[in-house]
C-alpha cells in the first residue's frame, strides 16, 4: 500500500524505542516512563457536578455545534488568566484547542514549507517532533542548560540556519529535561527573534504547576512585536482528557489558524468547552492547583531524593522547580536503551525513556545515547523509590 502514500508520510513513523516503552506496561514494571499526569489529582467530583449541571441546564446549546474558535465565555476566561500572568490579551485573541498538541500540528502547517527549518531546545518534546514531520522540516537543535536554552547556542544556530522559520520552545519545566528558561534569556530571545524576523512557538502546559521559585514572565508578556505564539494546557492543570488547550497569537495568525482549525475539526467540544467554562466560574482552578502542586513537590522531593541516595557518583539529574519530569544524564558513552533493554526492565523492573528519542537529528554532534527522562507523576512514594533504589544497586554493581 505505500505507493499509494504521499511523500510526506516518509516522516511519518513509529519511534525506534516504541516497542522498549511498550514493555513498560507490563504491570510488574515500575515505569517511570510515562508522561502522563496523577489521575488521583484530577477534580472528578467537581467535574461530575459541572457535567450534570451542564447537562441538565444547558444540554441544547452544550450539544449543539458552535464556532471554531470556541465559546466566547471561555475565550473571555483565558484572555483573563492571560492578563493575569502579564499579557495583554482579550477573548477574540484566543483560539480553543484541542490540547496543546492541535496548536503545535496548526502552527507548523502554517508556517513550514518543506526544508523550513524549526529551531528547537535539544532535547525537545516527541510529541512536538511527531507534530512537525509531516510538514517536512529540518531541525537545528540548539544546546540546553540548567537555566534553558542556551543563548550562545541559538546565536550560533541562527547564524548558520538561512532557512530558519520559527523557535520552539518550552520555557517552563521543559519536557523533557524539566530545566526552565532565566529571565534573562527570555529577553535574549526575543532580541534575537527579532533581529532574524522569526516567529517563536511557546509551549506552556506545565507553566502553573511550579512548586518551587519565582513565576518568570512569558514570552508571549515580553514580546512588543506580535511574533509570539503562544500555547496553553488545561491537561496539566484539570485533566488532559478534556482535550482542552489554547492558541494566544496576533490577530493575523490566529485567524489563519481558525481556518485551518475549522479544516481540521470545525471545533472543539461544545460540551467539555462549556463544562470547563463552568468549572472556571464555579470552582476556583487556582485553589485546586495549590493542592496539586504541594503534591508533586512531594513527588519530585522522593524521586531526586532516592536517586541523591541511591545513584553512583557519575549519574547526575536535573532538579525541575514544577513540572513532571527529571532528566538523568549517564557517563558518556553510556547506551541508556541497551541497559534498559539487557538490565533495567528483566532485573530491577524498572523502565524510563531513553533520552534519544527526544532529540531531533539523528546526527553524534546533536544527540547521545547517555540521557533517559524520568517521570515522577504517577508512581505512589513507596514504590517509586523502591524502583529508584534497585535501579541505583544496579547502576553501581555495572
Ligand atoms: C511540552 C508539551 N507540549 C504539549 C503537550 C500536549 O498537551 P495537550 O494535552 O494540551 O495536548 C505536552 C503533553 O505532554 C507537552 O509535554
Amino acid at each position: 500500500m505505500e505507493h499509494h502514500f504521499a511523500q510526506r508520510i516518509r516522516r511519518v513513523r513509529p519511534s525506534a524505542i516504541r516497542q522498549l516503552l511498550q514493555l513498560g506496561d507490563d504491570p510488574s514494571i515500575t515505569s517511570f516512563g510515562g508522561g502522563y499526569p496523577d489521575p488521583g489529582l484530577f477534580p472528578v467530583a467537581q467535574l461530575r457536578e459541572v457535567y450534570d449541571h451542564v447537562l441538565r441546564e444547558q444540554g441544547r446549546t452544550a450539544l449543539q455545534y458552535t464556532g471554531t474558535a470556541g465559546i466566547p465565555a471561555l475565550r473571555a476566561q483565558i484572555a483573563e488568566r492571560m492578563v493575569r500572568d502579564g499579557s495583554t490579551c482579550g477573548a477574540d485573541d484566543v483560539l480553543v484547542l484541542q490540547g496543546a498538541q492541535q496548536g503545535l500540528d496548526l502552527v507548523a502547517k502554517l508556517l513550514i514549507n518543506p526544508g523550513d527549518a524549526i529551531v528547537t531546545e535539544n532535547p525537545t518534546f516527541l510529541g512536538a517532533l511527531v507534530a512537525f514531520n509531516p510538514y517536512e522540516p529540518d531541525y537545528a537543535p540548539v544546546a540546553l542548560d540548567e537555566d534553558g536554552m542556551d543563548m550562545e547556542s541559538l546565536e550560533q544556530v541562527l547564524a548558520d540556519t538561512p532557512r530558519a522559520k520559527f523557535i520552539y520552545a518550552i520555557p517552563d519545566f521543559q519536557n523533557p529535561t524539566g530545566v526552565t528558561l532565566s529571565t534573562q534569556r527570555r529577553h535574549r530571545l526575543l532580541e534575537l527573534a527579532h533581529e532574524h524576523d522569526l516567529i517563536v512557538l511557546e509551549d506552556t502546559p506545565y507553566r502553573e504547576l511550579r512548586f518551587e521559585g519565582e513565576q518568570l514572565p512569558t514570552l508571549h508578556s515580553l514580546d512588543t512585536e506580535g511574533r509570539v505564539i503562544h500555547l496553553g494546557s488545561f491537561s496539566k492543570t484539570l485533566a488532559p482528557g478534556l482535550r482542552m488547550g489554547y492558541a494566544v497569537a496576533h490577530r493575523s495568525i490566529l485567524a489563519k489558524l481558525e481556518l485551518l482549525k475549522l479544516a481540521a475539526d470545525t471545533q472543539s467540544s461544545t460540551l467539555n468547552m462549556t463544562a470547563t467554562a463552568r468549572f472556571l466560574t464555579e470552582f476556583d482552578l487556582d485553589a485546586h492547583l495549590e493542592a496539586v502542586r504541594p503534591a508533586y513537590r512531594a513527588k519530585r522531593d522522593a524521586m531526586v531524593g532516592a536517586m541523591a541516595e541511591s545513584f553512583p557518583a557519575g549519574v547526575q539529574f536535573t532538579r525541575p522547580e514544577g513540572g513532571l519530569f527529571t532528566w538523568v544524564t549517564f557517563p558518556e558513552g553510556f547506551d541508556a536503551a541497551g541497559f534498559m533493554a539487557e538490565q533495567v526492565l528483566p532485573k530491577a523492573r524498572v523502565a524510563y525513556v531513553p533520552g534519544e528519542t527526544f532529540f531531533p537529528t539523528t546526527s553524534p554532534a546533536t544527540q547521545a545515547s547517555h540521557y533517559a527522562r524520568f517521570s515522577y507523576a504517577s508512581v505512589p512514594h513507596e514504590q517509586m523509590v523502591a524502583g529508584i533504589r534497585r535501579l541505583g544497586d544496579l547502576l553501581a554493581a555495572s
